[in-house]
C-alpha cells in the first residue's frame, strides 16, 4: 500500500469509529477532568542518576524477575519531560497523573532531601502548569525505597508511618503551591496482595502456598499488617495536609484502590453473599476504615486476631481522611462461594475471603447476563476474547454511590493492554476507551460523583511483564536512540474526543 493510500484508508476507518461515538467531551459536567497517567519507576529512567537510590522495584527487576528487563532507562521521561508535556498538549490532555519517586527525592527513604530530585519535580510541575495541564500526584506507586525495606522491613514495620509522613511533608511543602490533587498510595490493596500475600511483586513476601519464589517471609498476618500501616500512614499524611497546608494551598488528598466489579456467578444466595464478601475484602478493607473508622465485620470474623485493630485515636484519624477516592478499574470478575477455602492450613487472602474468582470472559457488546452465561459455559470458546465490560464500571460506581454515600471519585486508571510491538492501529484500545468513557457518562447521568477520568497509560511504559505488553496511547521505540514516541490510533481518537480536532494531525 502506498503511504497516501494507507492514510486515506486510516482516515476512513477513523471516521467510522468516530462516527460510532455516542457522546462528546461537552456532555460531561463542568469541572470534570480528562487525563492520562504513568508512574515514576515505570516511565522516568535515570535510575541511578543525580542522587537517586534504588526502590524495591529496582531490586526486583535487577534480580531478573521481570523477564530480565528493568526500568533503568525505560521512556527516559526524566530527560524528555518537556517533549512529553508537548505531546500531552498535542493530545489535548487536561491533566497528567504521575508519581514521585521517594528514593529520588529522599534517597535513603529518610534523612537528607536530594536537591536534584526537588529540581526535577519542580521542573516537571512547572512545565505542566505553564502548558495548562493539571498535575495529579501520587506519593507511593509501589516503589518503596530499598533502604527502608532493608533497615526495618518497610511497610510491615510501624516506623514507616513516620517516614512516610516526613516524605509527604517534603512534597506538600515544596510542590503544594502548584499541586491540588494528592494521592498517598497507589493500589493500596493490590500492593499488599501481590507483595505480601501472593509474593509475585516486590517486596515478594508471601502467605500464599502458591506464592512465587516465596523466600522472604511466610506469614498470613503480613498482608493485613502492611495494609494497616498504609492506612495509618495515609491518615497521618492527610491529617498533616489538612492541618498545615489545605487552608493555604486549597488542594485535596485521597488514596487509590484497584477495584474489580464483582458479580455473583450464579443466582444462588451463597454466591450473592460471597460477592459481597469479596467486595468487603477488596474495597471495604480500606474504604470502611476511611469512611467509618473500622474494618468490615466479615473481615473481623474471618481473619480473627490476625487483623490488626485501631485505637480510638487511630480510628478517628483514618475516618474522614480522604477528600476523594482514586479508583483503578480494568475488568469485571465473577465470584463463586467456596467455603472450603476457610479450612486451608495456610490462610492466604483468598482463603479468608472464601470465594472463587473467575475472570469475566466476554464477547463484544455482551450484556451482564450473557457474560455470566458465557463465563459458566463457554470458557474454552472465548479464551481469545477481549474482556471489555463497560457496564461493570457503571455497576462499580453505583456501588460506591449506594454503599458509601457517593464520595468524590477519580478513575485514575482504565485502559487496554496490547502486545507492545503490535500495530499502531490499536482498534481494541479505541473500542475499550469508547466503551468505558461512554459507561462513565451513563454513570454520571445516574448521579455518580466521579470527577475525572485518566486513561492508563500515556506512553508504553515498563509494565509488570517488562516490555512485552503496553497500555500506551503512544508507542516508545526502545531500539531508537532517541526513544521516539509514535502516536497510536487511540492517541488520535482521544485527541479527537478531547479537542474535536482531526485524527491524523
Ligand atoms: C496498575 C498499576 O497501578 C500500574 O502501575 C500498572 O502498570 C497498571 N495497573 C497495568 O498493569
Amino acid at each position: 500500500l502506498s503511504l497516501s493510500f494507507s492514510l486515506l484508508l486510516l482516515s476512513n476507518l477513523a471516521a467510522v469509529i468516530l462516527a460510532a461515538d455516542r457522546f462528546s467531551r461537552g456532555d460531561f459536567p463542568p469541572g470534570f477532568v480528562f487525563g492520562s497517567g504513568t508512574s515514576a519507576y515505570q516511565v522516568e529512567g535515570a535510575a541511578d542518576q543525580e542522587g537517586r537510590k534504588p526502590s524495591i522495584w529496582d531490586t526486583f527487576a535487577h534480580e531478573g524477575k521481570v523477564h530480565g528487563d528493568n526500568a533503568d532507562i525505560t521512556c527516559d521521561q526524566y530527560h524528555k519531560y518537556k517533549e512529553d508535556v508537548q505531546l500531552m498538549v498535542d493530545t489535548g490532555l487536561e491533566a497528567y497523573r504521575f508519581s514521585i519517586s521517594w528514593s529520588r527525592l529522599i534517597p535513603n527513604g529518610r534523612g537528607p532531601v536530594n536537591p536534584k530530585g526537588l529540581q526535577y519535580y519542580n521542573n516537571l510541575i512547572n512545565e505542566l502548569i505553564s502548558n495548562g495541564i493539571q498535575p495529579h500526584v501520587t506519593l507511593h506507586h509501589n516503589d518503596l525505597p530499598q533502604a527502608l525495606e532493608d533497615e526495618y522491613g518497610g511497610w510491615i514495620n510501624r516506623k514507616i508511618v513516620k517516614d512516610f509522613t516526613t516524605y509527604a511533608n517534603v512534597c506538600f511543602k515544596n510542590f503544594g503551591d502548584r499541586v491540588s490533587h494528592w494521592t498517598t498510595v497507589n493500589e493500596a490493596n493490590v500492593f499488599v496482595l501481590a507483595g505480601y500475600d501472593g509474593g509475585y511483586l516486590p517486596p515478594q513476601h508471601c502467605s500464599s502456598p502458591f506464592g512465587f519464589n516465596c523466600t522472604r517471609g511466610n506469614s498470613s498476618t503480613e498482608p493485613y499488617l502492611a495494609a494497616h500501616h498504609i492506612l495509618l500512614a495515609h491518615a497521618s499524611a492527610a491529617v498533616l495536609y489538612k492541618e498545615k497546608y489545605q487552608d493555604k494551598q486549597h488542594g485535596f488528598i485521597g488514596i487509590n484502590l484497584f477495584a474489580f466489579w464483582i458479580v455473583p456467578l450464579t443466582n444462588t444466595t451463597e454466591d450473592a453473599i460471597a460477592s459481597q464478601r469479596a467486595m468487603d475484602f477488596m474495597i471495604g478493607w480500606y474504604v470502611n476504615p476511611l469512611m467509618y473508622g473500622d474494618y468490615p465485620d466479615v473481615m473481623k470474623r474471618n481473619v480473627g486476631t490476625r487483623l490488626p485493630t485501631f485505637t480510638n485515636l487511630e480510628s478517628n484519624q483514618v475516618k474522614g481522611s480522604i477528600d476523594f477516592l482514586g479508583v483503578n478499574y480494568y475488568l469485571t470478575v465473577y465470584v463463586k462461594d467456596d467455603s472450603s477455602k476457610l479450612e486451608m492450613e495456610l490462610r492466604n487472602f483468598d482463603a479468608d475471603m472464601a470465594v472463587d474468582i473467575t475472570l469475566a470472559v466476554t464477547q463484544k457488546d455482551m450484556s451482564s447476563s450473557e457474560v455470566r452465561e458465557c463465563t459458566l459455559n463457554c470458557r474454552d470458546a472465548s479464551l481469545n476474547q477481549f474482556s471489555i465490560t463497560p457496564w461493570g464500571l457503571q455497576g462499580l460506581l453505583e456501588y460506591f454511590k449506594q454503599v458509601y454515600g457517593n464520595p468524590p471519585i477519580y478513575i485514575y486508571e482504565n485502559g487496554q493492554e496490547t502486545q507492545r510491538n503490535s500495530s499502531l492501529e490499536d482498534w481494541p484500545r479505541v473500542k475499550y476507551l469508547q466503551g468505558y468513557i461512554g459507561a462513565l457518562l451513563d454513570a454520571l447521568r445516574n448521579g455518580s460523583n466521579t470527577r475525572g477520568y485518566f486513561q492508563w497509560s500515556f506512553l508504553d511504559v515498563f509494565e509488570m511483564d517488562g516490555y512485552e505488553s503496553g497500555f500506551g496511547l503512544y508507542y516508545v521505540d526502545l531500539d531508537d536512540p532517541d526513544l521516539k514516541r509514535q502516536p497510536k490510533l487511540s492517541a488520535r481518537w482521544y485527541k479527537h474526543f478531547l479537542t474535536g480536532e482531526g485524527v491524523h494531525s
